[in-house]
């Protein structure tokens, strides 16, 4: 038996005497190694306390929790002279409240930034002075506000291209490669005692692994505080290989900055290499092809989830990444219903949609306890 189907089944056994016994299962946080912070990303409906139940999941099994959307440029601060932090402050208020750590993302990313952001005088194209400007005053007012209560800032996001140049976003354009160096250099003035990190997708992919260590080496090189690099890890049931996690894993720790899982999610559903750029009639094809599980995950897909999850959990437990966090509670809330094909019924978290513990959740359990005794 591999280590992987020995965990599963190990946990799929507990899961048994715990529900023969009628107790509920273990909180997550209280099985897993003290160094790791185990995290979850919050919709504002659940930081507001309207989904309770979900909420109810969050703060019994995680210590450390995420905003998935709400403190980004576009919520936060949608016009030059507005801030809307009424959700962001009851978010960091839920989080402190329970004493778990609060993460803020993000604060410099080419999605979900308003246009007038970019926009210069009279339909010129914005100089970097004014984009320097407008970066430290969003930095300035965003970060200061909750001085000393988010622990930990994403502060630049997927500024990489696949091959690991730097990506031509229009914060690039607009002040120059230097404009990931500026604004680590305005966080840490705005919160001094805020964790720092670089966050991207795919670092598993070597060029773009290197690309990210190169950006965070020349950080530090200039002085600038980082204290994390963060592989966001929307991963599919299948893919990336367990081997390319490893290596990637291994690298990041081998270049002195802790590796972070920060948006952890399996899509179960088949992939098509065209979804991604499809057009809408191309999408509706590809929905009816692959939006396979409408009704619910079948047992054996379950049990490749618990694997994949015990597997992948493994390898954060052996290169003692510093955080792991979902990104969603419950299968009911995940973005991945809706991208690349909207309208689709996906199934990567361990909680169903009815908010029943799948397998993976008894997988991950089992898991973090082999962890712990380590
Ligand atoms: O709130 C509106 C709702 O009023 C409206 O009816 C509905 C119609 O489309 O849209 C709702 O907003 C959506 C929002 O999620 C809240 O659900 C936006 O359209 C949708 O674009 C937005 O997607 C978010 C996505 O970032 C935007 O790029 C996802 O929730 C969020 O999970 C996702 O998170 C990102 C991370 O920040 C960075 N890493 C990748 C990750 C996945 O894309």
């Amino acid at each position: 038996m591999s280590r992987s189907l020995a965990l599963v089944a190990g946990a799929a056994l507990a899961a048994a005497v715990v529900h023969a016994s009628g107790s509920e299962a273990p909180a997550l946080k209280s099985l897993k190694p003290a160094g790791l912070r185990l995290g979850v990303a919050l919709s504002q409906k659940q930081s507001d306390g309207e989904d309770k139940a979900a909420l109810g999941l969050a703060l019994r099994h995680f210590d450390q929790v995420s905003p998935e959307n709400l403190l980004k440029w576009e919520r936060v601060h949608p016009e030059p002279e507005r801030y809307e932090f009424g959700p962001a402050d009851r978010y960091v208020e839920l989080g402190r409240s329970r004493g778990l750590f609060v993460v803020g993302h993000v604060l410099v990313w080419h999605q979900q930034t308003p246009a007038w952001v970019f926009a210069g005088e009279g339909g010129q194209p914005i100089d970097r002075a004014t984009a320097l400007a407008r970066l430290k005053s969003h930095i300035d007012a965003v970060v200061g506000r909750y001085r000393g209560r988010i622990g930990g800032w994403d502060v630049v996001n997927e500024a990489l291209e696949e091959d690991g140049t730097l990506r031509k976003t229009p914060w690039r354009t607009a002040i120059g490669d230097d404009y990931i160096a500026r604004a680590f250099a305005l966080a840490h003035a705005a919160d001094p005692t805020a964790e720092l990190y670089y966050n991207d997708y795919n670092l598993w992919k070597p060029a773009k692994r290197a690309g990210a260590l190169r950006i965070v080496a020349q950080l530090k090189a200039q002085g600038l505080r980082v204290d994390g690099i963060g592989e966001q890890a929307h991963w599919g049931i299948d893919d990336p290989p367990l081997a390319a996690i490893d290596e990637t894993l291994a690298a990041i720790r081998a270049s002195g900055t802790r590796a972070l899982i920060t948006e952890l999610d399996m899509d179960v559903l088949p992939r098509d290499p065209d979804m991604w750029g499809a057009d809408l009639a191309k999408k509706q094809k590809i929905k009816a092809a692959t939006n396979v599980y409408p009704q619910g995950l079948p047992d054996d897909v379950q049990q490749r989830l618990a694997r994949r999850y015990a597997d992948v959990f493994a390898l954060f437990l052996k290169h003692d990444v510093g955080r792991v966090t979902f990104w969603g509670v419950t299968d009911a809330d995940t973005w991945l219903d809706d991208f690349p094909i909207p309208g689709r019924v996906n199934h990567p978290l361990l909680w169903d949609r009815d908010g029943r513990e799948k397998p993976a959740f008894a997988a991950v359990a089992e898991a973090l306890r082999q962890g712990a005794r380590r």
